[in-house]
């Protein structure tokens, strides 16, 4: 076996210590009075139609823009991105509207612009937020470089159920490593201010909730209570509006009995009287419309009405917002609603400094994108977001002198499945394959290559008919070494690679299309004859590593018994293949975790680490909550994810055995690696308030940080969380920090670790 820890993308050169405890404190560009002295002036000189204008939002696919941005009858524009595209459209607002108010640009940059990064799931699964604001300032750079000044992202939507598609947007079901990641990604974005030329504006999406719809059916209504709302959904929003994001998205969905586009007290009472945010809030594409469907506004004007008073202020396309003049000439609607509304779209113009720099530098569009630097980036996010499942016998990583290997499944090398979903302007012609990645590896190594089945086959699902097919004729195409079998491809061709090789790599999962928005599955099978496959190859004899890539955890019982090795890729990016062989051939110890806890099957869903105890907490005995025949428990837990060694945790310490609810809880503990290659590992912490007003979850992560260590060396990890953050809402919706005793956990992941006990005094 050949080991190398070489080059700067190996994650152990960082031996710096880094404890990611985050104060959510970027302050937000204060709205000062020569900003509110800018906005009255221009205020003051607005018709009405041009003030609906500000409010307005056009798809860059509307043959009107140039008319109507002349008219100053739109504020922004979604889809038009490209510099010059931009600047032409721009410089009709500048040049021939009446006030001259620059538009401002957006576009959904998920995970990158043109460099691709892993989806935001897996990116959430480093548990490294300063990696994560790097790939996000890369972002930034390349859109504001294609004129995009405003971004549709970061999705901060908690999920517990991977039926939704688009979880694998989110940062998966916790709501601390949800607000974490939310941060460093609005960071990310904004630099260290938005009127920096290469930063962008950021959108937290989709206020609120929109990822607790029911059944995991997109778009499907939401009714949860306040504490629900609050304690979980609302979390990473609250992070991020704290961290000074200048806009937010509201949810297509229906929240408790009002849509959230027309939720005032989501909109006005949560976001700017109790958050006190004063950017500007977003519609979703066509939400202010959808008012009608959801059967709460019987028209297009009473639709406008209900959502510019809950306090949308942007109507995203739909074009409803026309009638805003005609709402306020009736006396429906009060003037000063309206100006708000305008108010909060100048303010984010203004700091966004697009008065100043109304116009995109093209010269930079030719120069910024896909950088060999940004691809550097991504590889390295890539490599922190596989998770290794499984590893038997340590089987991984790969010895790269092996003497033959065959790479199978339909996924393998195909690049448009490594972008993943919702790739923005990313090009399936860069993106690195598996086969590529292992290809570059591995020398004059003999691959023989088969897909096995179709890409084309996987979806819909058919019926498996056949389990091993006729033999078709095989073509030996491709790079040197390589034996490739494209076109017709059987399960057969793919057990004779396999029977030729030393060892199977099985790429198998989702195509990209059954991942992100209107995908929701009712299985979480493999697509197609993938399940087929799989157990021919395992039944050839050689050893297997299953690679999976997917937007949501498939059913993998069977893998889990049988294969030795398995990881989960989800979709890596543009750098997917080198990331992947990295990690295989074990440059990179896996260090990875998952955002979410691991379903068995889809009948647990929603299944998750942090929830309540019940009266009759899950025993062996019957009259307890779980199944009856089935485990209640995952498959995987949140926060797992093994590494190319072994960490022991001992010594914990409780520094504070008693907290102040004022104070800080101080826990020390010393992990070490036990085993013979450099690792990370993410120590994660635990807490639980045994007696509160309201019920409280079994286990709430509050901290964690990634700790680098070589062989046999140990470090002590200190975590300090503010007390005020272990608190909860009590039944009146007052936050509160109950007295009496808490458990921690200083631990691996969500259900095991070294227990501790702290008692918190009262107020
Ligand atoms: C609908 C999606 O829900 C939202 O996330 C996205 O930003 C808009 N479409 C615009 O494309």
């Amino acid at each position: 076996m050949v080991y190398r820890v070489s080059g700067a993308r190996s994650v152990f050169l960082s031996l710096l210590f880094v404890l990611y405890i985050p104060s959510f404190a970027m302050p937000q560009e204060p709205s000062n009075d020569a900003i509110e002295r800018r906005i009255d002036a221009l205020l003051g000189q607005m018709t009405v139609e041009e003030k609906a204008g500000q409010l307005t939002l056009l798809d860059g696919i509307n043959p009107r823009i140039p008319d109507l941005v002349k008219q100053g009858l739109a504020g922004s524009i979604i889809n038009a991105y490209g510099a010059e595209r931009a600047n032409s459209i721009q410089r009709i607002a500048m040049e021939q509207s009446r006030l001259k108010i620059p538009l401002i640009f957006g576009y959904d940059v998920i995970h990158g612009y043109r460099t691709i990064f892993p989806l935001p799931l897996a990116s959430a699964g480093s548990f490294d937020p300063e990696m994560i604001e790097r790939s996000e300032r890369v972002a930034a750079k390349e859109s504001t470089a294609a004129g995009v000044k405003w971004v549709f992202a970061p999705m901060v939507d908690i999920a517990r159920d991977p039926r939704w598609g688009r979880i694998v947007e989110g940062a998966g079901e916790d709501p601390y490593l949800g607000s974490v990641v939310a941060v460093a990604r609005v960071r990310g974005f904004q630099g260290d201010s938005m009127a920096d030329p290469q930063s962008v504006v950021a959108c937290v999406k989709h206020f609120a909730a929109y990822g607790a719809a029911e059944g995991g059916r997109d778009y499907n209504t939401v009714d949860i209570s306040e504490q629900l709302l609050r304690e979980v959904y609302l979390s990473p929003f609250h992070a991020a509006v704290s961290a000074g994001v200048g806009t937010l998205m509201s949810a297509f969905n229906d929240l408790n009995g009002v849509p959230a586009t027309a939720n005032r007290h989501l909109l006005t009472g949560i976001l700017r009287d109790e958050w006190k945010f004063d950017g500007l809030v977003v519609s979703d594409y066509d939400a202010v419309r959808e008012l009608i469907d959801h059967g709460v506004a019987g028209d297009r004007p009473e639709a406008a009405l209900k959502a510019i008073t809950a306090g949308t202020d942007v109507d995203m396309v739909d074009g409803v917002y026309a009638s805003l003049p005609q709402l306020v000439q009736s006396g429906k609607l009060p003037m000063s609603v309206l100006d708000e509304a305008v108010r909060r779209v100048l303010r984010v113009k203004i700091r966004a400094g697009l008065f100043e720099h109304p116009y995109a530098d093209p010269s930079r569009e030719k120069t910024d994108l896909l950088t060999a630097e940004n691809r550097q980036v991504s590889r390295q996010m890539a490599q922190e977001s596989i998770v290794l499942l499984k590893n038997e016998g340590n089987l991984l990583p790969l010895d790269r002198h092996v003497k033959s290997l065959a790479v199978i499944g339909p996924l393998a090398d195909d690049k448009a499945t490594q972008l993943g979903s919702w790739a923005a302007q990313g090009q399936a012609k860069d993106a690195i394959t598996p086969l590529e990645g292992i290809r570059s590896k591995t020398g004059n190594t003999p691959i023989f290559f088969a897909e096995g089945v179709t890409l084309d086959s996987l979806v819909p699902r058919k019926e498996a008919t056949t389990i091993l097919a006729a033999p078709a004729p095989s073509t030996a195409v491709g790079a040197p070494g390589i034996s490739v079998n494209r076109g017709p491809t059987s399960i057969r061709d793919a057990v004779n690679a396999a029977k030729k090789a030393d060892v199977a790599v099985l790429v198998l999962g989702e195509p990209a299309n059954m991942t992100g928005e209107a995908s929701s599955r009712a299985t979480f099978d493999f697509p197609g004859e993938q399940q087929e496959l799989l157990q021919a190859i395992v039944a050839v004899g050689k050893p297997v590593v299953l690679v999976l890539e997917s937007g949501r955890p498939l059913d993998i019982r069977w893998a889990n018994d049988h294969v030795p090795a398995i990881i989960q890729a989800w979709y890596l990016g543009t750098e997917a293949g080198n990331a992947l062989a990295d990690v295989l051939f074990g440059e990179v110890s896996p260090s990875a975790r998952l955002p979410l806890s691991w379903p068995r099957f889809v009948g647990q869903v929603p299944v998750y680490y942090n929830h309540k105890s019940t009266g009759r907490p899950t025993s062996a005995d019957r009259w307890h909550t779980g199944y009856q025949y089935e485990s209640m428990e995952p498959l995987f837990p949140f926060g797992y994810g093994l590494t190319y060694t072994t960490f022991k945790y001992s010594n914990l310490k409780i520094l504070t055995p008693t907290v102040s609810p004022t104070g800080r809880l101080r826990v020390t503990a010393d992990i070490q690696n036990a085993g013979e290659r450099p690792a990370v590992e993410v120590v994660q912490l635990y807490v639980h308030d045994r007696v509160a007003p309201t019920s409280r979850p079994v286990r709430e992560l509050k901290g964690f940080t990634r700790v680098a260590l070589a062989p046999g060396e140990s470090k002590t990890v200190e975590f300090s969380v503010r007390a005020n953050d272990l608190g909860s809402y009590d039944p009146d919706m007052h936050w509160i920090v109950p007295s009496g005793t808490y458990d921690v956990w200083v631990a691996p992941n969500a259900i095991t670790g070294i227990p501790g006990t702290f008692q918190m005094l009262g107020h």
